[in-house]
């Protein structure tokens, strides 16, 4: 899935604005200003990256479904192991490593539907404030649907490891259920690595 790919960028630090498609890919953006901040952060943190090897970064799954079923964004646990393994294995010799943390799984229609980057604030700071778990170290996953507006059909967009300092509840990933493996309806572009 290309946002998870892209955590290697996130969490190096190193500032990329992934394709953009006409509603597909990647949604984050960034700005001059934002890029010069991030690769100045990267260059700080890299060398503590590298040697925090002992320390497996903990993912947090916040599951929003509009109901029970796969298509409708109830992830099954097997296809959440699998994104797991497909992360650990592309970061494998990296010196980072992923660990799962909790699931929490939240049925709202509405964020299911419509949260994206664009135009849905109100809508994420209310999920991220009720639902993120954990700290700088730790990793939240939001998986929504990307059906409505701007944001429909992309795979996910994310906040920079600079971001956290300005804000740490809003620190995360938010990405499209199916794009895991074995998510559904099928996406023949995302088998949880591009
Ligand atoms: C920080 O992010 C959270 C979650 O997105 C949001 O609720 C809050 O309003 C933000 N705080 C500031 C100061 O922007």
């Amino acid at each position: 899935m290309a946002s998870f790919k892209s955590l290697l960028v996130l969490l190096s630090g190193a500032a990329v604005v992934l394709g953009q498609h006409v509603g597909r890919g990647c949604g984050t953006t960034i700005t001059e200003e934002e890029l010069a901040a991030a690769e100045a952060h990267f260059a700080t943190h890299r060398k503590e990256a590298l040697m925090a090897k002992a320390a497996p970064i903990t993912v947090h799954w916040n599951i929003i479904y509009r109901d029970t079923t796969v298509n409708d964004g109830y992830i099954p646990e097997s296809s959440i192991e699998a994104q797991m393994q497909v992360l650990n294995d592309d970061f494998a010799g990296s010196g980072i490593s992923f660990t799962l943390g909790d699931v929490q799984r939240i049925q709202n229609a509405e964020w299911f539907r419509f949260l994206g980057p664009y135009d849905t604030v109100e809508m994420e700071n209310e999920m991220k404030r009720l639902y993120r778990k954990g700290d700088a170290s730790t990793l939240n996953v939001y998986t929504v649907g990307f059906e409505a507006g701007r944001a429909r059909g992309l795979l996910g967009y994310a906040t920079f490891p600079v971001n956290y300092a300005l804000n740490a509840t809003d620190d995360g990933v938010v990405m499209r259920h199916n794009s895991v493996p074995g998510g559904q309806p099928p996406d023949p572009t995302t088998l949880g690595a591009p």
